[in-house]
């Protein structure tokens, strides 16, 4: 049975019409002080699959009572699928005094279920902090999808050395471009600065492509460096749409085309769904 928390009810809908497996009903509230319930009361079946992208503390809180829903109610398998994994950027202490927060959500879910699974987290080796480790599902490819059939000589970006795998995933899945990225050096969580790459984007159509967009600092950045140089359309496009604050006003001021990002997140922006490739991961289990 797939059992969705609030964040994630279109994917999770999506999951069970590919797996042909029910959804169960989920109720939730909140006590006046400000607590959750999340509870599944018509929950009946041996397999629970969860699904809930960890968006916000709630959401954390949510997946865990969930989890424990579920099996109070008599599931004797608990899969849980984390979408987009909040906190999963914080994989390392980053002074002195910090948590390893990834490392501290990651053992929190574990506690809870049989198996995670979870998508292009932000860095792969988050995955060993849970027990046992989570298995990532790449979405990447699935980026082509939206994208128009007629780019013009096609320069496929990414704002930093770490995500130009992703772009090479989606210039793959298209068919043809150039692969490249930017030189990026972040001031703030806000403030970044990008140094245009060798790339000559002159008339050529662009598509940026990291794993997440979250307050659009690092893509409307990267879009005012493509504008100044000459570039014909700029297409964004990301696994995890999170598009916090003013992010969709930014890139739009900063002369985006269009922006696409997979359902891991359910925004405006999600474009294509990552349940096929869930859906594929999990009958691998
Ligand atoms: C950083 O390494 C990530 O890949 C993203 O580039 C970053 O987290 C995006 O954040 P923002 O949209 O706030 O610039």
């Amino acid at each position: 049975m797939i059992v969705s928390g609030s964040t994630s009810q279109a994917l999770a809908g999506a999951l069970a019409a590919e797996l042909d497996e029910p959804l169960a009903s989920v109720d939730s509230d909140r006590f006046p002080d400000g607590e959750l319930l999340a509870s599944v009361p018509g929950f009946d079946a041996d397999r629970a699959i969860l699904v809930t992208s960890t968006t916000s503390s709630d959401a954390h809180i949510e997946l865990l009572q969930l989890q424990d829903a579920v099996s109070e109610a008599g599931a004797s398998e608990v899969i849980t699928v984390v979408p987009y994994m909040g906190y999963g950027r914080q994989d390392k202490a980053f002074a002195t005094g910090d948590p390893i927060s990834a490392r501290a959500v990651a053992r929190a879910i574990s506690t809870g279920t049989d198996q995670v699974l979870t998508v292009n987290p932000h860095e792969p080796a988050v995955c060993e902090f849970f027990e046992p480790t989570a298995v990532a599902v790449d979405a990447a490819g699935l980026l082509a999808e939206p994208l128009p059939a007629d780019l013009e000589e096609p320069v496929f970006l990414s704002p930093d050395a770490g995500a130009v795998g992703i772009a090479e995933t989606v210039r793959d899945a298209y068919g043809t471009g150039e692969v490249d990225y930017f030189e990026k050096t972040r001031h703030s969580g806000t403030e970044v600065e990008i140094a245009p790459s060798d790339v000559d984007v002159t008339d050529r159509d662009v598509v940026v492509t990291d794993d997440i967009i979250a307050t659009g600092s690092t893509m409307s950045e990267a879009i005012s460096v493509l504008g100044e140089r000459g570039v014909g359309r700029v297409y964004v496009t990301c696994i995890h749409p999170l598009l916090a604050r003013t992010a969709y006003t930014r890139l739009a001021a900063a002369g985006v085309e269009e922006i696409y990002g997979t359902d891991t997140i359910e925004r405006a922006a999600s474009a294509v769904s990552v349940a096929p490739a869930v859906a594929a991961a999990l009958e691998e289990l």
